[in-house]
């Protein structure tokens, strides 16, 4: 019998991605979504990729009577995936109550109700904004973390203390919290990717949209960094790879591999790149140049971010696959699609 996950924002960007890595090895995937900041058509668009539709409830993680309901509907569950949350750095800078609410309020009744059910296994998704401006690079996971410049950065640090109290009153519980670098990239097939709503914020889906003329420009925010060209470092990682950690991650938890009942694990590829590389690797991959122009910094970015991937490697068997160029090709490729989609 296959084993269930539950996958909260499966719908989105990093769970759909997720959800069909799952769904390829052989799990049985729950979505639970509000679709505030995703679609019902990544339903079809998984299970073009896979063949398979995952089972789906829309609820909303904030109501506890409806989520303790869903929890006792699907109580067969191996596991929780827990990806719903609120994700715009700025907005939460501007809106700090609607994302402690939204995000505690779905992490709390998350995990009441899976106790409730003695469903004891806990994925979170977490963020490199954690470490905040980091003293040591590469970043390893016993950097320092510091109280991030955002509400939206905060709630991930504060959410990891929450998992460290919950390992220590509940004894069968067991938790891997896992703090992504920067995710990119689509679907290789093209046919699931990022979906931001409205003007993005993040570095990637700018470009694509600019170079598909929905943006005017993109700006590069600031080239006096200290870095080899002056404009700021970060570690991209291809949204499939990111994928396929949550698997072994999972299966970590499943097989009670896990040393300690709290983990936390990097997700990055180790390698920075500069934004004028990405540009020059986007212009590489499409031939096509960009229009870009350099700006000031934007207030809250550090100069430089990248992982120590060693202890993924180690504990969860788990190497990047995927390399610079192909994250562009492929985030490319899916705003091409979409483009197609619309006409
Ligand atoms: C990358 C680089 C920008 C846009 C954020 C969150 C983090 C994580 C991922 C998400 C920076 C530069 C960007 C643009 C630019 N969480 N840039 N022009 O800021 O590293 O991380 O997203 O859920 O918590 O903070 O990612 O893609 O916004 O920026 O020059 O229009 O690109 O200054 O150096 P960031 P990003």
């Amino acid at each position: 019998m296959k084993q269930k996950i539950i996958v909260t924002g499966g719908c989105g960007y990093i769970g759909s991605h997720t959800v069909v890595e799952l769904i390829t090895h052989n799990f049985e995937v729950v979505i639970l979504d509000d679709l505030s900041n995703s679609n019902i058509k990544t339903l079809d668009r998984i299970a073009k990729i896979t063949g398979i539709r995952p089972i789906f409830e829309q609820l909303d993680l904030k109501n506890s009577e409806q989520t303790k309901a869903v929890f006792q509907k699907h109580k067969d569950t191996a596991a929780v995936v827990h990806f719903a949350a609120y994700k715009a750095v700025a907005e939460s800078v501007q809106n700090p109550v609607m994302y402690y609410k939204n995000n505690f309020f779905s992490l709390l009744n998350t995990l009441e109700a899976q106790l409730e059910q003695g469903i004891n296994n806990f994925i979170f998704s977490s963020s490199a904004t954690v470490y905040g401006e980091p003293k040591k690079l590469p970043i390893t996971e016993e950097n320092q973390v510091q109280r991030p410049f955002s509400p939206y950065g905060n709630t991930k640090k504060i959410a990891e203390e929450i998992l460290e109290d919950m390992v220590k009153a509940h004894q069968d519980f067991s938790t891997i919290s896992l703090r992504y670098f920067n995710p990119i990239g689509a679907h290789l097939s093209g046919n699931l990717g990022e979906l931001p709503n409205g003007i993005p914020n993040n570095l990637m889906p700018y470009i694509t949209q600019t170079a598909a003329g929905i943006r005017k420009e993109l700006q590069v925010f600031g080239n006096d960094y200290d870095t080899k060209d002056g404009t700021a470092i970060r570690d991209y990682i291809h949204v499939v790879d990111l994928a396929d950690a949550h698997v072994k991650t999972v299966k970590r938890l499943l097989n009670k591999k896990q040393e300690k009942s709290l983990e936390i694990f990097n997700l990055g590829t180790g390698n920075g790149y500069t934004v004028l590389e990405v540009i020059q690797s986007f212009e590489k991959i499409t031939k096509k140049p960009l229009n870009y122009k350099i700006v000031s910094r934007r207030a809250g970015d550090v100069p430089a971010l990248y992982a120590s991937t060693e202890l993924a490697k180690e504990k969860l068997n788990w190497e990047t696959q995927l390399n610079i160029d192909d994250m562009v090709a492929s985030s490319w490729k899916w705003e091409e699609n979409l483009k197609n989609e619309k006409n």
